[in-house]
């Protein structure tokens, strides 16, 4: 197409370096399943309210669905010269069925267009990165019922201070993502009113039914004002900044996964499936996935930032600046999608140490605020009691010993509540399981909260043990 095809009032062709510049069709042929859906969408309401006949409907819709038919098997001859995917399917629909297509465009701008094509690709995106939450969700769901009494340190400040369960600290990954599944839940219904009509930013005056072009959408209504409908890209900074912040949940999963795997911690050691050796050094066995899905995240928070600074200072209505949305929108999708699945590969296919997180409970004394509590309990003020464990921690830290190597004369030298029961408290599976408040790290507790999960992922249809199975999770310890 060429772009004098603009009209009447052009005389000359487009630059070529312009068309070059501002040629989208490379990146926005992503939307040609969602742009023909629309474009049919659009031709049944006109050809319902009489703008256009039922033999040019016809027309449309059946040389509508054989282009998505080429488009899909990768038959489709994509023009760059025709600009961006809009034209490029409605100048080949024109070349083959003539005036009917040209009659497409009735009542209708690229603007109202592309907004609808872009919320209906985001509405789906977001769908199919929520089944890939699911997907991980349920294999660490099924992790944690494996290792349910597998004690671990917890860390503040990278520091060991209190013993958990393995199965908690999965069960914490899998709130984050919980929420941000939620939040792409949220976007996805926000986005979800049809801008059809809005034409190019103050509606048409033609009697479209706009409803009934929603509905056949599944948009649950249409959009209330057509400056803002075709004006604004917020429903993909929300998107994005869902994204961003699953990226971000993520890119701390990797990190721990990066560090369990070190020898340092040697807490999890992770499949060759999912790790890479080294051209020089033979023994290394590098968590290169982790890293991966960590400094990926950088690319969706920086999509995020683009979307954010290219729609600041625009004012109403469509700026061409906005075509600017799509290879941010459709970067953070991809980076998301394939980290959640190959996180999700990766954890199936790890293998927890359960004897080496159990000895890094002997040592860092993390039993220490065992010592505080049970003097406390006896009525001893807890800051007086933290004081006395701090000094025997130094104490024992002195003699190379635990805090449960300490001699009860040797504890009563700093307080003499302490009585031969103390070492029952200093068990590390013992303290876990007096912390069994809603959200502890109580055996009852976790199981409680591994059920709601799995009840929760049944509610949605999903069967965890199967996705689990699918992505291959070892089953012995
Ligand atoms: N490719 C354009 C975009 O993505 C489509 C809308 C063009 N509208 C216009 N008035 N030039 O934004």
């Amino acid at each position: 197409m060429s772009e004098k095809s603009w009209g009447g009032r052009f005389e000359q062709d487009l630059d070529a370096q312009a068309a070059a510049f501002s040629a989208s069709v490379d990146v926005d042929k992503r939307l040609a399943p969602q742009d023909i859906r629309g474009s049919i969408a659009h031709a049944r309401m006109l050809g319902a309210r009489g703008v256009l006949s039922a033999q040019d409907v016809e027309r449309i819709v059946s040389g509508l669905t054989a282009i998505a038919s080429e488009i899909e098997s990768g038959q489709f001859v994509w023009d760059p010269a025709a600009e961006d995917v809009h034209m490029n399917v409605e100048a080949t629909l024109t070349k083959r069925i003539g005036e009917a297509g040209a009659r497409l465009h009735t009542g209708r701008s690229r603007n109202d267009q592309v907004a609808t094509d872009m919320r209906l690709w985001t509405r789906e995106a977001c769908y199919a990165s929520c089944a890939r939450i699911d997907a991980l969700l349920s294999v660490l769901c099924v992790r944690a019922q494996q290792h349910l009494s597998v004690l671990m340190p917890g860390y503040t400040h990278m520091q060991r201070a209190q013993p958990v369960r393995l199965s908690h600290h999965l069960l914490a990954w899998c709130e984050m993502l919980e929420r941000d599944r939620g939040r792409l839940q949220d976007a996805a219904r926000r986005m979800n009113l049809s801008p059809l009509g809005s034409g190019a930013l103050a509606a048409t005056t033609f009697p479209l039914d706009r409803a009934q072009s929603a509905k056949e959408l599944g948009f649950d209504g249409v959009t209330h004002n057509s400056l803002d409908a075709v004006g604004d890209r917020d429903f993909l900074v929300e998107t994005v900044a869902a994204l961003a912040n699953c990226a971000v949940h993520l890119s701390r999963i990797a990190e721990e996964l990066v560090l369990w795997s070190s020898q340092e911690f040697g807490f999890v050691q992770m499949s060759d499936a999912f790790t890479t050796g080294s051209s020089m050094m033979p023994q290394k066995k590098n968590p290169d996935m982790a890293e991966l899905v960590r400094g990926k995240t950088g690319r969706v928070v920086g999509d995020l930032v683009s979307l954010l600074v290219m729609l600041k200072g625009l004012p109403l209505a469509y700026n061409r600046d906005m075509q600017e949305d799509k290879p941010p929108v459709f970067d953070a999708f991809d980076t998301v999608d394939a980290s959640l699945t190959v996180l999700a590969g990766s954890i199936a296919s790890a293998r927890f140490d359960a004897a080496r997180m159990r000895r890094a409970l002997g040592e860092g004394f993390v039993d220490a605020t065992e010592l505080a509590d049970y003097l406390a309990a006896k009525g001893v003020p807890f800051r007086s009691a933290h004081h006395v464990a701090g000094r025997l921690v130094k104490t024992a830290f002195d003699a190379g010993k635990t805090l449960a190597q300490l001699s009860l004369q040797e504890l009563r030298a700093e307080h003499a509540a302490f009585e031969a029961d103390v070492y029952l408290a200093l068990d590390p599976e013992v303290a876990v399981e007096r912390r069994a408040l809603p959200g502890g790290p109580a055996r009852s507790m976790v199981s409680a909260e591994i059920s709601a999960l799995r009840d929760r992922l049944q509610a949605r249809g999903v069967d965890s043990q199967a996705i689990a199975t699918r992505f291959g999770v070892i089953t012995e310890p």
